[in-house]
């Protein structure tokens, strides 16, 4: 059957697929975020993850207004599953999304939830929600669907038609009618997994497991470092064998791999089981900020230089490479404990939007201009940016026997240096 689609919150998962969407299927593509619509009717994505002449080619229409909602069969939802300042899920966009298309959902209509949750809120949290303010039953008059996201934000490979999309339904009749909408734009193919809860699941393990194996390698790296040997050497060499796992250390921000976790963490606790290596692989990921910033004061203090006052020049913000998003980035942590050793710390970020910097964490990036005299310098993100301008130019900003802390070793094949103090995790 045709559907007549409407994504439900245009953020790094929603525009990219209403837009390919649209290519197929009589699209709508609906964003609470007045400004963000305003933007994307003028199109312009903010996020880079649709080019602005495709999105102004696109047929899809952007819109702020329920009105535009009312002849839609077809619902996608995805908006922000984040966590509250005590690392528990925090469901509310998904609550308003879910009362607000109780307003319009007619019978018949499926509705499709994208956004990444602990099993059973699609058809425990959500579902009721859409039945109680319809007034339509769950099943018979309403359909529920879940369909997690695999997109990389930044990534240019692994896009939404290239990457196997993982569909569920609450009955075989509706699986049908979700994986048609989504084999006609993934090209991948689909994959109908068991229930909605399994696909709920497996979204959840997929950042979890990530999530894990960087812990471990950041664990690693700690020892190593206590040991005067090289990580990357380590694990150039372990990688040699056929199933060694290749992952790297690294701060772990946005909001995915270091949220997620907590959504599986939290069900487990209701149900009864303590979560402990998860956790600790949490725990040990969320300390790696602060372990690099002490880090660098004991290079610094190797040097015999003074820790108040020194000049510490860090290269990135985002929470990863070649992305404007700042969300729950590690790279503040990272600051915030250099700025109480009493250091003066500049930040600079060729794609932080420098008001949502100043908004989220109360930090202005400057420009490049003013990394000059540092007597540290850490390389936070590897945003291509930094290895096109080259470690000899960013070291020529130091001070003499300064310090490098290069998190994501972009700089390790350089050749040793007497003149300065050269770190990587
Ligand atoms: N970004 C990723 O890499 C990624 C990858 C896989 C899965 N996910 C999951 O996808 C979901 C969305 O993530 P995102 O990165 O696209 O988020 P985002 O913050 O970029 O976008 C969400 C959008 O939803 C809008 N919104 C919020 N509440 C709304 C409502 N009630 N009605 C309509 N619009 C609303 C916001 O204005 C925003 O534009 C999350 O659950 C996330 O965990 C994200």
């Amino acid at each position: 059957m045709s559907e007549k689609i409407c994504v439900i919150g245009l953020g790094y998962v929603g525009l990219p697929l209403a837009v390919e969407l649209a290519k197929h299927h009589d699209t709508v593509g609906f964003d609470i975020n007045a400004e963000r619509v305003r933007e994307l009717q003028s199109g312009v994505d903010r996020t880079l993850e649709v080019e602005n002449e495709e999105l102004k080619r696109s047929q899809l229409k952007v819109s702020d207004q329920l009105e535009d909602l009312k002849d839609r069969t077809f619902f996608i939802v995805t908006v922000p599953t984040p966590i509250d300042e005590n690392n528990n899920p925090d469901l509310t966009p998904l609550r308003k999304a879910s009362e607000m298309l109780g307003k319009v959902v007619k019978e018949g209509a499926v509705v499709v939830y994208e956004s990444t949750v602990y099993p059973g809120v699609t058809e425990e949290y959500c579902g009721p929600i859409l039945s109680q303010v319809s007034g339509l039953e769950l099943f018979s008059q309403i359909k529920l669907g879940y369909s997690p996201e695999r997109i990389n934000p930044g990534d240019k490979v692994h896009t939404i038609t290239k990457v196997t999309k993982v569909v569920a339904a609450q009955d075989a009749e509706t699986l049908d009618r979700v994986a048609s909408v989504y084999e006609s734009v993934v090209t991948a193919g689909v994959f109908r997994a068991a229930s909605i809860k399994v696909a709920e699941a497996a979204k959840v393990i997929e950042n979890t497991q990530r999530d894990l194996n960087i812990a471990l390698m950041n664990e690693l790296a700690m020892i190593f470092d206590r040991l005067g040997i090289r990580t990357v050497d380590v694990l150039e060499a372990a990688g040699t064998k056929w199933n060694f796992l290749k992952f790297s250390p690294g701060l772990v921000g946005g909001h995915c791999i270091g949220v997620d976790p907590y959504y599986l963490t939290q069900k487990a606790e209701q149900v009864g089981y303590h979560p402990q290596v998860i956790l600790s692989g949490r725990r040990v990921n969320d300390n790696m900020g602060s372990y690099v910033a002490q880090k660098v004061v004991k290079l610094l203090i190797k040097e015999g230089r003074n820790v108040k006052g020194a000049r510490v020049g860090v290269l990135g913000l985002t929470f990863k490479e070649n992305v404007p998003d700042l969300r729950n980035s590690k790279v503040p942590d990272i600051v915030r404990e250099l700025k109480e050793f009493g250091m003066d710390v500049i930040i600079h970020d060729p794609y932080a939007d420098v008001q949502e910097a100043q908004h989220e964490y109360n930090l202005t990036p400057v420009e490049l201009e003013q990394f000059h005299d540092l007597d540290a310098v850490v390389v936070a993100v590897c945003h291509t940016f930094y290895k096109d301008l080259g470690f000899e130019n960013i070291i020529s900003r130091l001070k003499p026997q300064g310090v490098v802390a290069d998190i994501k070793s972009l700089f390790i094949k350089e050749p040793e240096r007497s003149d300065l103090t050269y770190w990587s995790l």
